[in-house]
């Protein structure tokens, strides 16, 4: 059983395939009050909204749903009224759960959401994206977007409970499966060596239909594992949790150079841990080998691994400098040390990643 384990409401992270339909009788264990509602997008509810439904009201819940448009352009502040506005109709009460069934924008709202509604309600996370599964899903981080900047409004919220079902992964469109493998391969290359070696061993990777269930497990439960050791060990991310931040600092810059519209966002992340790996290169902490073991793990991923000619290294310095992760004035960097380590560092200048992007 994976558990995050903190100093206040510890949660489990329950993977099991074929579970959703166990969901009712899961959440019935938390001890909570009767009524949930259920947040979804039109697409996601669709294909597993009846059996969610079903499965809580099997266990006696009362449930009502509210359902947002799909897409990052509706992760926004306004979006959040209207989950209060069905709350408020369905007089959610303290003691009631919201359950977040989608990605990882459903998640990130229906956590807000939950954080703020009556100054907290419980909330539960049902994944059904990769990137949701392995990563925003777990660790309590919940927002919405300004329209200045990604997440620049939030809380840290824990759920009660995140139920993972790999089996939903079955609906989800091969680019953003894609995008979800970038952020395994993440924790294979900052904590997880021998997560990383079996991405290498496994000879496709771009698309679900190649990779086992067994091998999805094991993906789903070390990057859940790798995720739950870092916030259990550091919740606010006062230091250790940046390192989940690993290729998202360019990763940002690409994304919001191309107006969040050509790349989503593991590929993003994909384009900026190959650039961090060339920092780490120029800057001695890594070797060239290691370096082309991780590329080649992103390329065989089928992700993108180069910042658009397009983009020039002088725009993506811009964009570093408004980064959240800046801290007094400085820009922190995730660098890899090794395979299955990495470290946070301010010593990153303007020069160093001009040098090593020229290449
Ligand atoms: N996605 C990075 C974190 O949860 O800290």
């Amino acid at each position: 059983m994976l558990i995050v384990d903190l100093p206040q409401d510890s949660y489990e992270i329950a993977i099991a395939p074929n579970s959703l339909g166990q969901l009712g009788s899961k959440m019935k264990q938390l001890k909570i009050g009767k009524k949930v509602l259920v947040v979804s997008n039109p697409e996601i509810f669709g294909y597993y909204g009846d059996t969610c439904l079903k499965s809580l009201e099997n266990a006696g819940f009362e449930t009502c749903t509210h359902l947002i448009p799909p897409g990052e352009e509706h992760k926004h502040l306004q979006s959040i009224q209207q989950v209060y506005d069905t709350a408020l109709a369905n007089q959610i009460e303290r003691s009631s759960t919201f359950v977040a069934l989608g990605g990882g924008v459903v998640g990130d709202m229906t956590g807000f959401a939950a954080a703020t509604w009556l100054r907290g309600v419980n909330f539960v996370q049902v994944p059904t994206s990769l990137l949701a599964i392995v990563d925003a899903s777990v660790g309590g981080k919940t927002g919405v977007n300004h329209p200045q900047g990604k997440n620049l409004i939030g809380a840290f919220y824990q759920p009660k409970l995140v139920a993972i079902d790999p089996t939903l992964l079955t609906t989800l469109p091969p680019r953003e499966f894609r995008a979800g493998i970038a952020e395994v391969i993440k924790y294979g290359v900052i904590w997880d060596e021998d997560l990383f070696t079996k991405l290498e061993h496994t000879e496709r990777l771009d698309s679900l239909e190649y990779i086992s269930d067994e091998l999805l497990e094991t993906m789903i439960t070390r990057s859940c594992q790798a995720k739950a050791d870092v916030v259990s060990q550091d919740e606010k991310e006062a230091g250790l949790r940046a390192i989940l931040n690993y290729g998202h600092t360019i990763g940002h810059g690409v994304e919001s150079l191309t107006n969040y519209k050509q790349f989503v966002h593991g590929e993003a992340v994909a384009i900026g841990m190959v650039a961090a790996g060339k920092i780490a290169l120029e800057m001695g902490m890594w070797t060239k080998e290691e370096a082309q073991r991780q590329d080649n793990l992103i390329a065989k991923a089928g992700l993108p691994t180069d910042i658009p000619l397009e983009l020039t290294t002088e725009a993506i310095l811009e964009t570093i400098k408004s980064d959240k992760k800046v801290k007094a004035g400085k820009a922190r960097f995730i660098l890899p040390t090794a395979i299955g380590k990495a470290t946070i560092s301010d010593r990153v200048t303007p020069e160093i990643i001009k040098k090593a992007l020229s290449f």
